[in-house]
């Protein structure tokens, strides 16, 4: 008899548990409330495409292309597929497919599951999960300056610590084309000391050879013409116009002008934001400006900036950042002693609710300590204590679990005393007594 071998999933391509699952969902609705507020409005593509729109749209020769895909042909008709490796060529080909662009430019965004097959390690997975953001019809700076104003944001909103942000230029076709000749030259110059990878791509892909990790090519690497130097009047003015508008904001950079990017589609403007907290996958978020892409996946030529987060990644660093903000799993643990106070607090979940607040009511007897104890691993924000003595008179005591400060609250002030405390930025700091509303 057959005996069935136990199935697991593809390496990977992780279970998201329930453990992990409220975090995810967490994230997702801060991501979505933050796009909300700058206009994005959401764009579900599926999952598969034929295969030609990423060969077509992301470049023959990249990594993406040339080794990640998931490509296979569909055993009923022949027709060669492929699970989407990122989101922007299928984003634009919707957007031509459905003449998005007819009247207006447009703000969208996709998340959800991307595929590429390659190595798994911390960081990198085979199934992973993007939300990429796409400004289509546009022709910028102001738009590049205020998608990396939108990021610095998001990694404020979630009280992110040591993410710094990259900046280059690719400049325009023709500037990239010359460039090129005089990188090839000065790679042959120094045909000599390049090494074995060096010398395949030097034709091939001469800025990888830029790129490289061997020591004894750093100097040489480091004297290579840049693509910087290289650009005309009307690239270096976009790179200005971003520039400009990042020092009025005050947002920090480095000019890096090694910073190229693994997609073909890019023209002027690109950036990453980048950690050391992640190990050696330290890349949060990439995008820049692709002018071309539209005109080259078949619509009317329009200009187009965009940039993809790694969820995972975006998860992970989050984590490391401040607990009451990141393991909080509900706003409020409601405690009670007694049958009036479980009554009482069954009502008050409810009223806490239309405030729209998240709301944990113990069920069960159980002492105030182990229902404390309860409260905690719940990771809530507040914990609201309904004794006899409280039910008595009129109030709730207010216990913050971060700071353990405790005040009492009547039992009408008490969503709107919670739905302060926890819009009070970040902290999740009770208000002031004196702010309070009276008991
Ligand atoms: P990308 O740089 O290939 O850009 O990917 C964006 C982000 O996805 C990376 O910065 C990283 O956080 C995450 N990522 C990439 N590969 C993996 C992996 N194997 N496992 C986990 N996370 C990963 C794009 O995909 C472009 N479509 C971005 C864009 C949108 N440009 C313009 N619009």
């Amino acid at each position: 008899m057959d005996t069935f071998k136990k199935v697991t999933a593809i390496r990977g391509m992780n279970d998201v548990l329930p453990q992990a699952s409220g975090r995810w969902e967490r994230l997702e609705q801060h991501v979505r409330d933050w796009l909300r507020s700058y206009g994005y409005a959401n764009l579900r593509t599926p999952v598969l495409e034929h295969t030609r729109l990423f060969t077509r749209g992301i470049g023959e020769v990249t990594d993406i292309v040339e080794k990640e895909m998931y490509t296979f042909t569909d055993a009923l008709n022949g027709e060669s597929l492929t699970l989407r490796p990122e989101f922007t060529a299928g984003t634009v080909r919707a957007a031509i497919e459905h003449n998005l662009l007819y009247d207006a430019p447009r703000r969208v965004y996709a998340l959800g599951p991307v595929f590429r097959h390659e190595r798994p390690q911390r960081g990198r997975y085979r199934q992973f999960h993007q939300v990429s953001v796409e400004a289509l019809g546009f022709a910028g700076p102001d738009v590049d300056a205020e998608q990396i104003l939108m990021l610095a944001r998001l990694w404020k909103i979630l009280g992110l610590k040591d993410i710094r942000l990259e900046l280059n230029s690719l400049g325009a076709g023709e500037e990239r084309a010359a460039h090129r000749a005089a990188l090839i030259a000065y790679l042959e110059q120094h045909k000599d000391i390049l090494d074995e990878d060096g010398l395949r791509r030097m034709y091939a892909n001469p800025l990888r050879v830029l790129d490289t990790k061997n020591p004894a090519l750093q100097e040489m690497a480091a004297g290579a013409p840049r693509l910087l130097d290289f650009l005309g009047e009307a690239s270096r003015a976009h790179l200005d116009g971003v520039r400009a508008r990042l020092d009025d904001a005050g947002i920090a950079y480095t000019i890096n002008p090694r910073l190229v990017r693994g997609l073909d589609y890019y023209n002027l403007t690109v950036f990453e934001w980048v950690t050391d907290r992640l190990g050696a996958q330290g890349t949060v978020c990439g995008g820049g400006r692709y002018d071309g892409l539209i005109e080259l996946v078949g619509g009317k030529p329009a200009p187009a900036v965009g940039f993809a987060i790694g969820m995972e990644r975006l998860l992970d660093l989050w984590e490391q950042s401040k607990d009451e903000v990141v393991g909080q799993a509900v706003d409020v643990y409601v405690l009670h002693q007694g049958d009036a106070a479980a009554r009482r607090a069954l009502q008050l979940g409810e009223q806490l609710r239309d405030a729209g607040l998240d709301v944990i009511v113990h069920a069960g007897a159980a002492s105030f300590k182990s229902q404390m104890k309860r409260a905690d691993a719940s990771r809530a924000a507040y914990a609201v204590i309904l004794g006899d003595d409280e039910l008595a008179r009129g109030v709730a005591s207010v216990k913050c679990l971060g700071d353990g400060s405790q005040q009492a609250v009547g039992f009408d002030a008490l969503a709107g005393t919670l739905v302060d405390a926890l819009s009070a930025d970040g902290d999740a700091g009770m208000p002031e007594p004196s702010a309070a509303p009276p008991v």
